[in-house]
């Protein structure tokens, strides 16, 4: 249980007494830290219902709950504020319960049917681009955080792999290769094992593709026509699509290997395609598709819409699925085999209304009977001129360079800090690599995720200020002070109560870990952890640079102390875990 759920039922059953709403029983960390530790804001909302002075009703509460043990002070401020201030040993207890904890006082998951996270998404011969990086960060975030309560994530990468970039693809090689026997309808296989194209001429192939399709209308009828004899199986087409997808997926693993990114399940678009007829058939005889000038459609408006609500496209009037008919199938797909609780899809907020489209008519399906869907939205990367970050030629920032480019920004800034100089060679390579990644994910991270940020590799990787390489130096000289102390021969003792503001200070952050990972989870918000690293990395700085730990000369007072270092450490390596940073040993 997180401290505040400990604390909540008290104020609540002491506003229930009062015949006010016991959710107004809701503390939160004080914003007025020199008045009190927490604060209590309900009497304002109690005193309003029931006609009565706020702060009559805070001293009622006050009253009731004036011998629980667990408060060193209660006491009230202006119009009915309750300001509380934790008894030592109630900080002190928790703090060994929670580090005793495997979840550090975080609250376990109770739903036990799977949360399927639909992440990543990124299109076959495609090189992944800036959004894709958000939604792989982001979604890797929560994957991590939901995983850490205990709750049953699978997460799913739903590769983009059946759209019109399939058929681009394929007639732009038939174009060039028309000898392939992947074209020769009389050819009956066995189709080459070898994949005709590497990933280099994927990405090239697609480019000439898009431009080609652009230019020439009949180009694109070709594609449009390749696309549906993929989807209704013609064979050479499906054996040249297995290559393009192995090739990517080879590719897309080592990308998502050197981020830490893991996922269960490597379906895609595609993997629904024997399904979609019978969907098709079932909702139309149901009346729920309906047809339209040669298209089926699901009309998903509501009478008290409020902005226009355009119906879900299920098929072209050319037969060719869509985005939508692929995701409204995949839910199918999701309900029917794993019964999921939730499915939450971490994916570019201009992509809302397509959620919202496919949302609505899996409800009209019936498919959304027990089961809730959201769309978790972020913004856009810019470039230093706000808009949506490009290379310097103009073309999409690829995730690739950008690691190449962090990576670069990373030793540059060992180099320059005189940092790890003695290490060896390869164990210095390691940290530039740990801090590239955790600067461009912690920079990602710390916005609220619908705000679009400036995309600034000098500034993500710099050591001061609210970064990754700050919050990773916090945890790396934890790691030396516990190793001088070891040293030392200096043992860890048992936590104490706390000695100045500073050692007080980083007790009560480490207290609210659990709370601050329910707030995380409930708002789907990730910056939440990377103010929490950040706070927890500056006021360990603080509390040792006024608490000379290893020079203390009391030996119990000194134990404890070790012991505060200790549980700071496991509760920020902890939280940069749940942000997928690595921590190095040293540096
Ligand atoms: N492939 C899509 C894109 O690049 C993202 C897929 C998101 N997931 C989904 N189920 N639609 O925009």
């Amino acid at each position: 249980m997180t401290l505040l759920a400990d604390l909540e039922p008290a104020f609540a059953a002491a506003f229930r007494d009062l015949g006010a709403d016991p959710a107004l029983g809701r503390l939160k960390p004080s914003d007025r830290p020199d008045m009190g530790q927490f604060q209590c804001n309900g009497a304002m909302a109690a005193g309003g219902a029931l006609k009565r002075k706020p702060r009559d009703i805070a001293e009622a509460v006050v009253e009731t709950l004036r011998h629980d043990p667990r408060f060193k002070s209660l006491t009230i401020a202006g119009p009915g504020f309750i300001n509380v201030v934790l008894a030592d040993d109630y900080l002190v207890q928790r703090l060994e319960a929670e580090a005793r904890d495997d979840k550090l006082g975080a609250t376990p998951a109770e739903n036990d049917r799977p949360v399927i996270l639909d992440f990543g998404g990124p299109n076959v011969a495609k090189a992944m681009h800036v959004g894709h990086l958000r939604s792989l960060i982001i979604g890797d975030s929560l994957q991590r955080t939901l995983r850490f309560t205990g709750a049953r994530v699978i997460s799913d990468v739903h590769l983009g792999d059946w759209g019109l970039p399939m058929g681009q693809l394929i007639e732009e090689l038939r174009l060039r290769n028309p000898q392939l026997p992947y074209f020769d309808l009389e050819y009956s296989g066995p189709y080459p094992e070898e994949p005709p194209v590497t990933l280099d001429d994927l990405q090239e192939l697609y480019t000439a593709a898009s431009r080609r399709t652009k230019e020439d209308e009949s180009a694109m009828e070709a594609a449009r026509e390749a696309t549906r004899e993929l989807q209704l199986g013609r064979p050479g087409y499906l054996a040249l699509w297995n290559h393009f997808v192995a090739v990517s997926r080879k590719s897309l693993e080592d990308e998502f290997g050197a981020l830490g990114v893991k996922f269960d399940l490597w379906e895609g678009e595609s993997t629904v395609n024997e399904t979609v007829e019978e969907l098709g058939k079932d909702l139309t005889a149901r009346g729920l598709a309906v047809r339209d000038d040669g298209a089926v459609i699901i009309p998903v408006a509501r009478p008290d819409d409020v902005k226009e609500m355009p119906p879900l496209i299920f098929f072209k009037s050319d037969g060719a699925m869509l985005y939508g008919t692929t995701d409204l199938a995949t839910i199918k797909r999701r309900v029917d085999e794993y019964d999921p609780a939730r499915i939450i899809y971490v994916v570019d907020q201009r992509q809302h209304l397509h959620f919202e489209q496919v949302f609505r008519a899996a409800e009209l399906a019936g498919l959304g009977k027990d089961i809730a869907f959201e769309h978790v939205g972020f913004g856009t990367v810019n470039g230093p001129d706000g808009k949506p970050f490009k290379t310097r030629a103009g073309g999409t920032m690829r995730l690739n360079d950008l690691l190449t480019m962090a990576l670069q920004e990373a030793t540059k800034r060992l180099d320059e800090g005189e940092i790890g100089l003695e290490f060896a060679a390869e164990e210095r390579a390691e940290i530039a690599r740990k801090i590239g990644i955790g600067s461009i994910k912690f920079a990602d991270l710390m916005n609220n995720r619908l705000s679009n940020y400036i995309f600034d590799i000098a500034r993500f990787t710099s050591f001061e200020g609210k970064t990754g390489p700050y919050v990773m130096y916090a945890a790396v000289r934890i790691k030396s002070v516990l190793r001088k102390a070891a040293e030392q021969s200096i043992a860890i003792g048992e936590l104490r109560a706390p000695t100045s503001e500073h050692d007080l200070k980083l007790m009560l952050r480490l207290a609210v870990f659990g709370d601050m990972v329910r707030q995380t989870l409930d708002t789907r918000s990730p910056h939440l952890l990377c103010d929490y690293a950040y706070a927890l990395g500056q006021e360990f700085s603080r509390f040792y640079h006024e608490c000379p730990i290893l020079i203390e000369p009391d030996a119990v007072q000194r134990g404890a102390y070790l012991a505060l270092v200790q549980h700071t450490l496991t509760v920020l390596e902890q939280t940069l875990r749940l942000l997928g940073i690595e921590t190095p040993e040293r540096m």
